[in-house]
């Protein structure tokens, strides 16, 4: 498996074909590797072909696992981790579009954004500049249109749809408090009707609008005749259907078939949270694995069976009530008597192998987001337009950080 160099760029034109197909070849390959969830399984499948690397993964602590989690291209692990690592890092790598200068923001236009959401709409911003200067911005699933009223000079105008009545209403009120030019449009974008909002001296732009949000707009838009877009991507795993469905001929041809499991895996990757968030965070999946082996041994059936989402008060209660009233919950037999610190140890236990099996998975968490983002751009490509690729921030800021710019003459 030796790791072929691919030079970090921004992705354009014949590039982003040849990216998609090393991609896919890497996806396919090893999908017995990324697929299988260590939170349902009790032994990963993989583990019987590579136990050095199993063994070493699960020797190491919850912490260790939590250092790694970002960047697990960097453990050093036992083979085929690092080849695997390698070949990860030069096929996901891409370069950050170029950046210009923005325009100073009107006066106090950040007042009611948070922090980040202001540095990554500044971030977007900066890597926008198309042939063409727009006359018209559309912001697709706009939320208060915070990145369209920060894109809009003077001579410009801004449409923004939303569905949530609420965020439009804010919007409406905040682009008239700044005196811009903003119409604020209640809309549901995978309505029939969407269509009909499209037009062709638009400038889509659209900021993490989710999974099928946003292929809705690169189909829209391309119909309508738009010359030009920018899509930062974002929950690929926020479709209607239960299978990936792809969008362009390389995709259509491949044959990985994606769950939403599988979709999920992109947004795997947390930011660092706080100590008291991660506590809780940790405490709630230690416990639901803990859970997991009571009912294997309650069923006989060794098999995970899944769980609801849980008001966090739950973790306030005793562990012993925690599992009775998830038992209730799931309808299952009496528990009987149980040795409950040594099954909540077991949970804790657990956790750790969990987390750190997961490095492997983690490897291919962000060749399988470039594979669905390159999806995206060689369906543009398809319809014609020109197309740049890139990061337009820094991790931290936020992971969903591929910017796709589409523009066609
Ligand atoms: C992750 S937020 C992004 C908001 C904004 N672009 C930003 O970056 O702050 C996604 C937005 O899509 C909106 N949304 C979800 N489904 C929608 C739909 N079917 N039609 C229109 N908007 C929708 C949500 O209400 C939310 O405001």
């Amino acid at each position: 498996m030796p790791a072929r160099a691919v030079d970090p760029q921004v992705l354009t034109g014949e590039n982003l074909l040849a990216r998609f197909t090393a991609l896919d070849a890497f996806l396919t390959r090893h999908q017995a590797l990324w697929k299988p969830r260590p939170f349902t399984h009790l032994q990963l499948p993989w583990e019987a072909s590579y136990p050095e690397l199993a063994t070493w993964l699960r020797g190491r602590s919850l912490e260790d696992a939590e250092s790694a989690h970002n960047q697990p291209a960097l453990l050093d692990a036992p083979e085929p981790f690092a080849t695997l690592a390698a070949m990860s890092l030069a096929l996901s790598t891409v370069d950050e579009l170029p950046s210009h200068a923005l325009e100073a923001a009107g006066h106090r236009l950040n007042v009611d954004v948070p922090g980040r959401k202001w540095r990554q709409i500044e971030a977007f911003a900066s890597r926008l500049n198309f042939a063409d200067t727009p006359k018209h911005w559309l912001d697709w699933c706009s939320g208060k249109g915070h990145l369209g009223r920060r894109l809009l000079q003077t001579g410009q105008q801004l449409t923004c749809l939303e569905y949530d009545p609420a965020l439009v209403a804010s919007g409406q009120a905040l682009s008239q408090r700044h005196q811009l030019p903003a119409l604020h449009v209640e809309q549901d974008v995978l309505a029939a009707n969407a269509a009909s909002l499209l037009k062709a001296d638009h400038t889509p732009v659209a900021l993490h609008a989710c999974g099928d949000l946003h292929v809705r707009l690169i189909q829209l838009a391309s119909a309508a005749g738009c010359k030009q877009l920018a899509i930062a991507p974002c929950c690929y795993n926020r479709i209607s259907i239960s299978r990936y469905s792809p969008i362009s001929s390389a995709a259509m041809a491949s044959g990985l078939q994606l769950s939403l499991d599988d979709l999920a895996l992109p947004m795997s990757e947390t930011v660092t949270a706080g100590a008291r968030v991660r506590r809780q965070r940790d405490t709630s999946m230690a416990r639901r694995l803990a859970f997991d082996l009571l009912q294997r041994q309650l069923r006989g059936v060794d098999e995970y069976l899944p769980t609801p989402s849980l008001p966090s008060t739950w973790l306030d209660k005793p562990f012993a009530d925690y599992c009775h009233h998830l038992a209730e919950l799931k309808e299952l037999s009496t528990i009987g008597q149980q040795d409950w610190p040594a099954l909540e140890a077991a949970g804790w236990q657990r956790l750790a192998h969990v987390r750190n099996l997961e490095l492997l998975r983690g490897l291919f968490r962000r060749p399988l987001e470039l594979w669905l983002v390159l999806d995206r751009a060689l369906f543009l490509l398809e319809q014609g337009y020109r197309i740049r690729l890139g990061t337009f921030c820094e991790t931290p800021l936020t992971p969903r950080n591929f910017l796709l710019l589409a523009e066609r003459s």
